[in-house]
């Protein structure tokens, strides 16, 4: 797979929508199973628009440092703009995880939450990640274990209207996905695997267009017209029906929960 890039309007998009119905939930389920140590060098890779490093700071006493590290500089901008000025602060550096500009053996703690599945080269990732690691240090790294019931329903229903080009988008964050194969790849990059649990959390949907048209096929949807866009939102809400509850759909949506030790 391709680096991929985002434009400034996906990573707000991203953040307005995106994060408050998944990113900040998986968040704070991970941090409800992993506590922080007290005054340590933590770093978030793949940190994203900041959705978990903002948890972490909240739950940082005053003391230890923080890092987030994304490829795209269009997140990091926005992680560095929406970091709340009240709580731990966190330095956000744009780097590509395969060349994290740190020395060997600076933190006492990685997190990568949702990273995996877009790197290139996997092995070099974690490789990566584990040289800047301490000695025992640890890594909770999150990844889908399922494709979700939402995911499902609107790949099928683009491969129906639109074309395989964007149902593959729309499956990709999910393309990555087998337990024993990742923890393969963790033991292969010399880490100690401690844990392997499944996070389930539960995707509300209000608002189901809005939520489509913040993913990455909204490209693919507002090229292919108004009335198709409505027939896709329209196949994925009649696939999705047993998942009502009043107006909003709630959606489950499984991650795998990793903790290593380097
Ligand atoms: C699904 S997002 C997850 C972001 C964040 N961890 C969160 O939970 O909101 C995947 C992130 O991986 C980043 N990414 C993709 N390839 C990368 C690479 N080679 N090095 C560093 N970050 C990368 C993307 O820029 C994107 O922000």
């Amino acid at each position: 797979m391709d680096k991929f890039r985002l434009t400034t309007a996906a990573a707000q998009k991203y953040d307005n929508h995106s994060v408050p119905a998944m990113f900040g939930p998986l968040a704070r389920a991970t941090l409800e199973k992993v506590s922080l140590p007290k005054n340590a060098h933590i770093l978030d890779v793949a940190c994203g628009t900041g959705a978990l490093t903002r948890e972490i700071a909240a739950q940082m006493q005053g003391t230890g440092r923080l890092v987030g590290a994304d490829l795209n500089d269009t997140m990091i901008d926005l992680a560095t703009q929406r970091h709340p000025p009240d709580s731990h602060s966190a330095a956000y550096v744009a780097s590509d995880v395969c060349t994290l500009p740190f020395d060997d053996a600076t933190f006492d703690l990685a997190f990568c939450q949702q990273g995996l599945q877009f790197f290139p080269d996997k092995l070099a990732a974690l490789t990566e990640v584990r040289r800047v690691l301490k000695p025992r240090g640890h890594l909770k790294l999150t990844c889908w274990s399922a494709i979700s019931p939402f995911n499902k329903a609107l790949a099928d229903a683009l491969e129906r209207h639109v074309g395989k080009a964007a149902s593959d988008k729309a499956r990709a964050p999910f393309s990555f996905r087998d337990g024993d194969v990742i923890a393969n790849l963790m033991r292969e990059s010399n880490f100690t695997l401690q844990a392997h649990t499944i996070i389930v959390l539960e995707r509300r949907f209000e608002d189901l267009f809005a939520q489509i048209m913040a993913l990455p096929v909204e490209q693919d949807l507002r090229e292919a017209g108004e009335t198709v866009t409505h027939t896709v939102v329209a196949d994925v809400a009649a696939n999705l029906k047993q998942y009502a509850q009043g107006d909003t759909l709630v959606v489950p949506q499984e991650a795998h929960l990793f903790e290593a030790i380097a």
